[in-house]
Formats: C-alpha cells, sequence, structure tokens
C-alpha cells in the first residue's frame, strides 16, 4: 500500500467531544483514554485547549508526558494568548502540534467577529506565523468552512500555508454540508490552492444531519488525508465523525486502497471505556459498536446467519473487538435459531420434537421480550429428551 493513500487519524475526543455537557473527565481519565488512544494507533491526539481552564490545560501538560507515539495537539483561537498558552501546556512533549484558526464563513466575520474577509484573512495567517515560532507543526482550522465561500476559503487556505501551516484543516462545524458538497469543496481546494501539496488535509465533521461520517470520506476520496473524529462520535450537539466508523469503512472498502494505523480489535474496548467514563450512552443500534450491531433476532436473517455469516453481515465482529455475533431469541425467531441455542445448552433434538417445542416456544416468547438461556432451560424441563 502505498504512503500517499495513509489516512491520519486525528482523535478529538478529549477536546471536541469533552466539550458535551456532562461528559467532563478528570486528568486521570484523559491520561487512561489518551494511553489507550495510543495503543489503538490514532497519529494524532487533542488534548484539549490550553486557554479554556486551568484544568484543561493541566491535562495537556499531563499527557503531554504520559504519551509517546501519537503527536499530542493543544487547541487555540487566533490570537498571542492562547497560543502562547497551548505552546507552554505542550513543553513536555515529545511530537507537538498546535491547532489554531479562526472563522472564514461570511456569517462568522461578520456576526461572530464583525469583521471583514480581508482583516480575517490576515489574523489567520499571523495566528499561524506566531504558533511557528513555538512549534513546527502548525494545524490551521479554518471554521465553519462548510458553509464558507469556496473561493475565499481557498485564499485563505492558501495565505496559512504560505505562513508555515503544515495541516489545513475544513471543518463543516454546523454539519450542514451533504457528501457530495463536501467533497466537492475538499475538491476545489486541491485544485485552485497553488501550495496546497506543502500541507495535508483534514476533515473536521460534525453530525447535524447524520452525515458527518459520510462527508468525511467524501472529503478522503477527494484528496484528505487526516480525519478528524472521537470514539463512538461524541461531540457537540449531534456529535462528531465517529473513528471507529471511519477505521472501518476504510477497512471494510480496501479496495478504495486507503488504510489507517488503528489496530481495529481495539474498538470495542475502548469504546466502553469512553462511553463509561464520560456517562454517555451508546445507542443500541450505533455501528460498529452498538450493542445491536451484530444481534441477529428476525427468524430470516437469523437463518441466513446460521448458514453463512456473511449473509448478514459485512464485518467480521471479532475485528472491531466483539468475540461474536448474537442470535437472540424472540417470538420473531424461527427454529433454526432455538435449534442453534438448545444445541448449545447440550441438547438435541428430531424434528418432531422441535416442532412441539417451537410450539410452547413462541407461546413464551409472546410473553417476553428475549428468551434468556432460564427460560430454555425452563421450557426443556419439561419432559424432552436431553443428551
Ligand atoms: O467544529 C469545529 O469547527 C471545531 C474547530 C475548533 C476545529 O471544532
Ligand atoms: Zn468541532
Amino acid at each position: 500500500m502505498s504512503d500517499k493513500n495513509r489516512v491520519y487519524v486525528f482523535d478529538t475526543t478529549l477536546r471536541d467531544g469533552e466539550q458535551v455537557p456532562g461528559c467532563q473527565l478528570t486528568t486521570v481519565e484523559k491520561i487512561t483514554i489518551a494511553k489507550e488512544l495510543e495503543a489503538l494507533g490514532v497519529d494524532v491526539i487533542e488534548a484539549g485547549f490550553p486557554i479554556s481552564s486551568p484544568g484543561d490545560f493541566q491535562s495537556v501538560v499531563e499527557i503531554s508526558k504520559a504519551v509517546s507515539e501519537p503527536v499530542i495537539c493543544a487547541l487555540t483561537r487566533a490570537n498571542t494568548m492562547d497560543i502562547d498558552a497551548a505552546a507552554e501546556a505542550l513543553r513536555f512533549a515529545k511530537r507537538k502540534r498546535i491547532h489554531t484558526g479562526i472563522g472564514s464563513s461570511d456569517m462568522h466575520i461578520k456576526y461572530k467577529f464583525n469583521s471583514t474577509r480581508e482583516e480575517i484573512l490576515k489574523r489567520a495567517a499571523d495566528a499561524v506565523k506566531y504558533a511557528r515560532k513555538f512549534v513546527d507543526d502548525v494545524e490551521f482550522y479554518a471554521e465553519d468552512a462548510g458553509r464558507a465561500d469556496n473561493a475565499y476559503l481557498a485564499q485563505m487556505i492558501e495565505a496559512v500555508i504560505a505562513a508555515g501551516a503544515t495541516v489545513v484543516n475544513i471543518p463543516d462545524t454546523n454539519g450542514y454540508c451533504l457528501p457530495e458538497q463536501y467533497g466537492a469543496k475538499i475538491k476545489y481546494l486541491v485544485d485552485h490552492v497553488s501550495n496546497i501539496d506543502k500541507a495535508i488535509i483534514s476533515v473536521h465533521c460534525h453530525n447535524d444531519l447524520g452525515m458527518a461520517t459520510a462527508n468525511s470520506i467524501a472529503g478522503v476520496i477527494n484528496g484528505a488525508r487526516q480525519v478528524e473524529c472521537t470514539i463512538n462520535g461524541i461531540g457537540e450537539r449531534a456529535g462528531n465523525t465517529s473513528l471507529e466508523e471511519v477505521a472501518m469503512i476504510l477497512k471494510t472498502h480496501h479496495s478504495l486502497g486507503y488504510h489507517t494505523g488503528i489496530q481495529s480489535k481495539k474498538l470495542y474496548q475502548l469504546s466502553n471505556m469512553v462511553e463509561t467514563m464520560m456517562r454517555m450512552p451508546v445507542q443500541p443500534n450505533k455501528a460498529i459498536i452498538g450493542r445491536n450491531a451484530f444481534a441477529h433476532s428476525s427468524g430470516i436473517h437469523q437463518d441466513g446467519v446460521l448458514k453463512h455469516r456473511e449473509n448478514y453481515e459485512i464485518l467480521n465482529p471479532e475485528d472491531v473487538g466483539i468475540e461474536s455475533n448474537a442470535i437472540i431469541l424472540t417470538a420473531r425467531s424461527g427454529r433454526h435459531a432455538l435449534k442453534h441455542h438448545l444445541e448449545r445448552l447440550g441438547y438435541k433434538l428430531d424434528k418432531v420434537n422441535l416442532d412441539e417445542i417451537y410450539q410452547r416456544f413462541l407461546v413464551m416468547a409472546d410473553s417476553k421480550k428475549e428468551i434468556s438461556d432460564a427460560d430454555l432451560l425452563e421450557l426443556m424441563g419439561n419432559g424432552n429428551d436431553q443428551n
């Protein structure tokens, strides 16, 4: 696999993810998650926004000491005080990056900064130049790029690369874009920014319309080589691009040629850790790591999966660290699933016996959401053959 197709994974669980009300972590918890992110193989850990609070500052310091492989990144706004704080917080990091930026849409320029395109362009380039005094690796974010005018955005990106940005982040801050639009935006930058080959393009998408992952992948297909994401897709409002989705999409569609450094078998365990520490339950039908992601409950699907797993599974649960799929017994289950579970419990039934048990199973299942092993044992306790 060629390196031009290596997609860098930038995890912002501890910064954008942690901004969610109720998800705040202690420094010790952040260090624990950061170490697991390192083991998972992420390339960059955004450890915090140092100027925002003494706690955030200290977390960046401690994560910088505890983690050695990934780049440690600290967020700033486009001003010298923020950048000074980030540089100071990153002082122990072996590999460090300052992530600075400013709004790029006319909406932000007018109503957030009460400024002009020209003035914002200058502030953007000045911030990058200032950050380069402290570190060699400076990422610039063009906030609300999803709604920004492409020609102006291209001008801004060209200016910040000329000022020394090594990575240019094109956030769809409000989760506004369609995948086609977002992909076209990235392509526009590839085609119109004269010095774009001097920087890596990064995608940072939010999920307000449920398209964060689709937009991120569209960005990669059109030339981005860094994806910013969070474990479980945690983040402000409807969340950020979900790391596990991006990793498994690129792995499943390997024919596209992209690859990451993610050790996918560690995904489930880290998802559980983040869910518990951040007190943010994962929805059961969440792609890749939700409780139902590999659970089959309808008779037709159960029969199909028992005949050949890939009839109804495009991913192997073991690849994301889940031991096995689950055949859930409900009133919608068929004889095949019932037989499978009874055999697992040591019962072998001929067709006649199975038909008879199946009728009694249906009566029981109609009164319960799910049939457990204890229920099955009770069912078989009524005078049936056991091997
Ligand atoms: O969504 C966004 O625009 C951000 C930036 C600060 C990178 O989180
Ligand atoms: Zn964001």
